[in-house]
């Protein structure tokens, strides 16, 4: 079973990390979305406390399946999904593969799309750059943009926590997690067919996954709507958790009213 921190009872909510972080993303959600709700934050496959056995790309399938285990493991049929970034594109794999155990989804700061070749060939680079200066040299190239420079300057504690993250991670995941991102599936043409609520949730500030892209989604999705969190670039839950927890814990309760 995936390594994971689990808080409270009542309706199950799993939170999905993006790439290349871990469940310690989520601790202000942990920390701030307490009452009625069973928390549930996994370390997919290779990140974080969970081993990745064997070789090859890291696909959004295999961690949607450990997903799918993980909820079997603790006995849970159906839970609200919140997944950032390749989070969010597991999610799209979840639905495709297990959408009976999906409730609900948030999506943040994530797309449907799959990679353009110039976005292959970003990956590529980083997976080398990876393996041959290691996981340091991939903070400093992604921490200008997963965080704000409004973060970078003024939240030393998240700018660690991200650094943290990113360098503690095996440079061989790193490579084969930039695998697995560059073979999905294009989920485009999913979103219509997703009927369960969703909130996106996205950051004004983000360069990777820009509003734009949210605001196309949630026009696709049957019954979604956005909130965008000002200041927040990629990763809007750690920037600016008061405002990421607001509408998520709205959107909580209308589910659980449901
Ligand atoms: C993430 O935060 O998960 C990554 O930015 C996703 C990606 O590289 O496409």
């Amino acid at each position: 079973m995936l390594s994971h921190q689990s808080r409270g009872t009542g309706l199950p909510v799993v939170f999905v990390h993006g790439f290349p972080f871990d469940s310690r993303m989520w601790q202000p959600q942990l920390d701030g979305v307490s009452d009625g709700f069973r928390l549930i934050a996994p370390d997919l496959r290779g990140f974080g406390r969970s081993p990745a056995p064997g070789e090859g790309p890291l696909t959004m399938d295999s961690h949607a399946d450990d997903l799918a285990a993980l909820l079997d493991g603790l006995g849970i049929e159906r839970a609200v999904f919140c997944g950032l970034s390749m989070g969010g594109y597991v999610l799209f794999s979840m639905w495709r593969r297990h959408r009976e155990r999906v409730r609900a989804l948030v999506l943040c700061s994530t797309r449907a799309d799959a990679d353009t070749e110039g976005a292959r060939a970003n990956r590529r680079a980083l997976a080398e750059r990876a393996l041959r200066e290691g996981a340091a040299s991939v903070a400093d190239a992604m921490i200008p943009s997963v965080l704000s420079s409004e973060t970078r300057e003024n939240r030393p504690d998240v700018v660690a926590l991200v650094r943290e993250m990113i360098e503690g991670t095996d440079p061989g995941t790193i490579a084969r997690g930039q695998e697995g991102m560059a073979r999905r599936t294009d989920s485009t043409d999913l979103l219509p067919e997703i009927n369960v609520p969703t909130l996106l949730l996205f950051g004004s500030e983000d360069p990777i996954s820009p509003v734009a892209v949210g605001d196309e989604m949630c026009r696709s999705l049957p019954d979604a709507r956005m909130v965008v969190i000002p200041g927040a670039a990629h990763l809007p839950n750690l920037e600016d958790p008061a405002a990421f927890n607001a509408p998520l814990l709205e959107f909580l309760g209308a589910v659980t009213g449901e």
